[in-house]
């Protein structure tokens, strides 16, 4: 099952996930979002002391490097990996225009990996992963607590509602949209890691907004690929965009539909080394 996860993140999903991503960043609403999140999170590590101006880090599923840029101007080195090439492109374009030069990047899956080859074993004061999918096997975090002398840490999603999600999955669906799914993946790390014998520390992060979509086809196409499981996003979002779309046409209020968003991340840390 877990293994099944990381199988159907492959790295042609992530790099179309990619070019719609990059465009976001032009999107206020949702970046405005992401940046709390990725504020938070820095100011989190920096307070907890996981890492400081003289380490060197590994940011695992990198994605357009949002965290490694940050961590980079305050950090040593940092070394983004990604299991795709577009993810990568755009955090390296990212990392220029901060004109930082103590990045590297690798472009491989965290599971494919031989730390061995790569001189990485204890090579990291902090491993960091941040809802990076390639981390949900033990393995795999196993492998974070090999590369790491200091600290690792990761986080998930423990809960995520959207209410305009939860109505378009009842309607279309017939079923409540399941806004728990991620708990099962946060007790199965803490479990391995505890097994492992490693004493992991947990914490969440909750933020919540109203966000205001406006009343398109890429709205209904978003919400469309969310109609199933994610390894079937491209087959919902042909099956479901014009289903969506009338009924984000119903609901609509001046061309703007609302959606009341409540997300709760784990942040689960451990010291390694
Ligand atoms: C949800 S994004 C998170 C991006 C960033 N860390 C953040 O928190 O905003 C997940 C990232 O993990 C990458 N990824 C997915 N599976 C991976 C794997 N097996 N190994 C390495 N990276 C992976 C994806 O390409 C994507 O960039």
């Amino acid at each position: 099952m877990q293994m099944n996860n990381i199988e159907m993140h492959t790295k042609e999903f992530w790099n179309v996930k990619s070019e719609r991503w990059a465009q976001d960043l032009n999107n206020n609403e949702s970046r405005q979002e992401n940046e709390a999140r990725y504020q938070h999170t820095d100011d989190f590590l920096l307070q907890q002391g996981l890492y400081n101006s003289g380490s060197d880090i590994l940011d695992i599923g990198c994605g357009l490097g949002m965290f490694t840029v940050r961590f980079a101007q305050k950090a040593r080195s940092v070394t983004g990996l990604d299991i795709s090439d577009r993810m990568i492109a755009y955090a390296r374009q990212n990392i220029e225009q901060n004109h930082l030069n103590n990045v590297s990047f690798i472009n491989i899956p965290w599971q494919d990996i031989d730390l061995k080859d790569y001189r990485m074993e204890k090579a990291f004061d902090l491993v960091f992963a941040s809802l990076c999918p390639g981390i949900s096997a033990a393995e795999s975090l196993s492998k974070m607590s090999l590369a790491s002398r200091g600290w690792c840490f990761i986080c998930c999603f423990a809960r995520k509602f959207s209410s305009l999600k939860n109505d378009i999955y009842q309607r279309i669906l017939g079923v409540p949209y399941d806004a728990d799914w991620g708990k099962a993946s946060v007790s199965q790390s803490f479990d391995h890691l505890i097994k492992s014998g490693y004493y992991p520390y947990v914490t969440y992060y909750d933020s919540e907004a109203q966000l205001k979509w406006p009343l398109n086809n890429n709205t209904a196409a978003h919400f469309a690929g969310h109609l199933g499981p994610i390894s079937e996003e491209k087959e919902n979002i042909e099956k479901y965009t014009s289903t969506v779309f009338d009924y984000l046409r119903e609901i609509a209020v001046d061309g703007i539909v609302p959606d009341d968003t409540q997300s709760r991340i784990a942040f689960l840390y451990w010291q390694a080394g």
